[in-house]
C-alpha cells in the first residue's frame, strides 16, 4: 500500500504498530492516518482517535478485517472519516483516500468562510466583502452620524431596505423608531392620509383622528420605500415636509413639526424620470442629498460564498453544512437578477430539498443555476485577501488533473494523453518537470 500510494505522489510514512504511530504523530501533522482495527497493543482505533484529539483536521480511514459492519460503524461514530474492508482492491483504498480529502477540503474552506462572518464583512447585518460593499460600509458609517437625507437606489433585492435599516440602527437616532412605508402598497387616494395622518372627518371613513408615519417616526428615521411611484401632487407635498420639517394632518390646518431624518429607495431611473417629467425635478434634489448605489450581485460575486456561509447558517442552524465545489461553481457563475434575496430563496430552497445530507450539490440549485453555461467548466477559487501566485495555482491545478487522468486510465500514459487533449511527449514532459 506504501508503495503503491508512492507512486500516486503521496508521501507515506509507515508504523508497524499502534504504539510507533502515536510517536510518530506526535512529532508531525500528518493529513491521513490509515490504520488496521485489530492490532497487538494499542488498536486502530486509539491511534485515530488520538490522533484527531490532536489535529481535529485529520482523516481517518480503518480498515476492518472480520467483516462485520459493527466496526467500522463504531469506527465512523467514533470519528474516523471513513473505512476499508478487507480485502480490498487498491483503487478501492484511492477513492475512499479522495472523497475523505475533498471532505477534509470543504470543511476548511467552509470554516475559514465562517470566520469571515465575523465583524469585518459586515455592517448593522449588511454582508460583504467585496470592493464596493466594503467602500459602502466606510460611507453608511460617516453617514450614520449625520441627518442627511439619503437615496437608496439598487435593483430588487439588493439590500435597499437592509441598508436603511442598518444606518437607522447605528444613527444618534437609534432610540427612536424606524418607520417604513412602501409608497407603491397603498392606494394613492390612502398614501396622502398614511403618511401625514388625519384628522376625524377628514374623508369618508376617518372615523378618528390618527398619527401618520412621518410623526411616527420622530427623532427617528421615515423610511419611503419606492418613492417613485408617488403621484406628482403628494411629491409636492413630500417636499414641503423635507424642506420645512413640517405638515399638516389631512383635513386639518394645523402645523405639526417634525424631526425626521428621510431615506427614499427605488429601483427606478429617478433622474430619467426627472428628465421624462414624471419626477419633480425639486423633490429629486432633495432627497438625493446623499445617493447610495447598490450594485448588482452579479457584480459582486466575491461576496456570493459570504452570503451563502450565512443563508446556511440561517436555515440549517443546527447543522452546518457544507457547499460542493459544483454548487459553488453553479452559485458563483449565475447572474441573479433577483439579486441577494433569489440567492436566500435558492439556499433555503436547498436546504429544505437536502433532507439530512450534510451537503449541497449542485442538483439541489434551482434549475436555472444549474443551467447557467460555467457552472461546469469554471473551478469556484476563493481568492485569499493577500492575493495569489498565479503561476502555482494553475501549476497545482495542473498535477491535480493530470494524477487524475492518470488515475482513470490505471496509469497509461498514453491514454491518459488523450483524455487531456495533450501529446503523449507533453505528458511526459510535464510528469518529469512534476518530479513524478
Ligand atoms: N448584503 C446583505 N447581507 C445580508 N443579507 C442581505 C444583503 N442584501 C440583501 N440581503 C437580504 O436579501 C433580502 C432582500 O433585501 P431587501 O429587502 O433589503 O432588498 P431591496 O433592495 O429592498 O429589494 P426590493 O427592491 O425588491 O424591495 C432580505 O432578506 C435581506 O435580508
Ligand atoms: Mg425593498
Amino acid at each position: 500500500m506504501a508503495e503503491r500510494l508512492g507512486e500516486r505522489g503521496y508521501e507515506v510514512t509507515e508504523a508497524d504498530s499502534g504504539e510507533k504511530a502515536l510517536e510518530l504523530l506526535e512529532q508531525f501533522a500528518f493529513d491521513v492516518v490509515i490504520a488496521d482495527l485489530r492490532m497487538p497493543g494499542i488498536d486502530g482505533m486509539r491511534v485515530i482517535e488520538t490522533a484527531i484529539q490532536r489535529y481535529p483536521g485529520i482523516v481517518g480511514i480503518v480498515i476492518t478485517g472480520d467483516g462485520t459492519m459493527q466496526n467500522a460503524i463504531d469506527a465512523i461514530k467514533r470519528g474516523a472519516s471513513d473505512f476499508i474492508a478487507k480485502p480490498f482492491q487498491f483503487d478501492e483504498l484511492m477513492h475512499v483516500l479522495q472523497k475523505s480529502n475533498e471532505q477534509r477540503r470543504l470543511k476548511s474552506e467552509n470554516a475559514y468562510l465562517r470566520s469571515q462572518l465575523e465583524e469585518r464583512y459586515q455592517f448593522g447585518g449588511i454582508l460583504g466583502r467585496s470592493r464596493s460593499m466594503r467602500a459602502l460600509f466606510q460611507l453608511l458609517e460617516t453617514v450614520s452620524r449625520s441627518s442627511s437625507t439619503i437615496l437608496i437606489t439598487g435593483e430588487t433585492g439588493t439590500g435597499k431596505e437592509v441598508v436603511a435599516r442598518a444606518i437607522h440602527h447605528s444613527s444618534p437616532r437609534r432610540a427612536a423608531r424606524f418607520v417604513a412605508l412602501n409608497c407603491s402598497a397603498i392606494p394613492e387616494t390612502l398614501l396622502e392620509a398614511e403618511l401625514f395622518g388625519h384628522v376625524r372627518g377628514a374623508f369618508t371613513g376617518a372615523v378618528g383622528t390618527r398619527q401618520g408615519r412621518i410623526e411616527q417616526a420622530h427623532k427617528g428615521t421615515l423610511f419611503l420605500d419606492e418613492v417613485g411611484t408617488m403621484s406628482t401632487a403628494l411629491q409636492m407635498k413630500l417636499l414641503r415636509a423635507l424642506q420645512e420639517r413640517e405638515f399638516e394632518r389631512v383635513g386639518d390646518n394645523h402645523t405639526i413639526k417634525v424631526d425626521v431624518r428621510f431615506i427614499g429607495a427605488t429601483n427606478s431611473d429617478l433622474a430619467k424620470m426627472v428628465a421624462e417629467g414624471t419626477f419633480r425635478e425639486d423633490l429629486y434634489y432633495r432627497l438625493n442629498v446623499i445617493p447610495i448605489t447598490l450594485p448588482p450581485l452579479r457584480e459582486r460575486r466575491d461576496d456570493i460564498p459570504l452570503l451563502v456561509t450565512h443563508f446556511l447558517e440561517k436555515f440549517a442552524p443546527d447543522a452546518p453544512m457544507q457547499v460542493t465545489q459544483a454548487a459553488m461553481r453553479g452559485l458563483m457563475a449565475y447572474s441573479w437578477p433577483g439579486n441577494v434575496r433569489q440567492l436566500e430563496n435558492a439556499v433555503e430552497r436547498a436546504v429544505a430539498l437536502n433532507a439530512g445530507r450534510s451537503e449541497i450539490d449542485l442538483a439541489d440549485l434551482p434549475p436555472e443555476v444549474q443551467a447557467s453555461p460555467q457552472a461546469t467548466t469554471t473551478p469556484f477559487v476563493e481568492f485569499p485577501e493577500a492575493g495569489l501566485d498565479l503561476t502555482a495555482y494553475l501549476t497545482s491545478i495542473e498535477r491535480d488533473l493530470i494524477q487524475r487522468s492518470l488515475e482513470r486510465t490505471g496509469g497509461n500514459r498514453h491514454k491518459a494523453a488523450e483524455l487531456l487533449h495533450i501529446k503523449r511527449t507533453t505528458l511526459v514532459e510535464k510528469l518529469k518537470r512534476f518530479g513524478s
